[in-house]
């Protein structure tokens, strides 16, 4: 296991709970892949089916944050919004490396190195005050720091 559950803060948000759950376990489950990878076809075609599906799952992850935030008009929206924009831009980049080299030391090096670390830091720091946002209406914005 690549994550553990434990590792990740709990938020404010029970959506925004369901779905940091869920990410975990779709991560952790490519990364058996990758760590399972021989090669064959078979092998890379697998890892591009599950990296797919985390692709989709988090667009619909950040997105729906993202809408809230619109909704409650959270003042450091941009902020986040573009963290999230960053992010999805390098696993995109990741894939289409991935899907013409196979470059399975690529994978490696970010799912160790990169992804938990960053994971880890967005949801205690990003998710946490916006999801203190949404169910206190507590904005992390003070002395005209937003
Ligand atoms: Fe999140
Ligand atoms: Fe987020």
């Amino acid at each position: 296991m690549l994550i553990d559950h434990h590792e990740i803060p709990q938020v404010d948000m029970d959506f925004m709970n369901e779905v940091h759950k869920e990410d975990v376990d779709i991560i952790n489950n490519i990364f058996e892949h990758i760590l399972k990878y021989d090669g064959s076809d078979e092998s890379a075609t697998a890892i591009d089916k599950l990296y797919k599906e985390w692709i989709e799952h988090t667009v619909i992850h950040f997105q729906n944050e993202e809408i809230k935030m619109q909704e409650m008009r959270f003042p450091p929206y941009l902020a986040h919004k573009g963290e999230h924009d960053r992010a999805l831009q390098e696993m995109r980049n990741l894939f289409s490396h991935w899907q013409q080299k196979r470059d399975i030391q690529a994978l490696k090096i970010y799912f160790i190195e990169t992804l938990p670390a960053w994971l880890q830091t967005h949801i205690s720091t990003m998710d946490t005050v916006t999801a203190r946002f949404f169910a206190t209406g507590q904005s992390p914005c003070g002395g005209g720091v937003c």
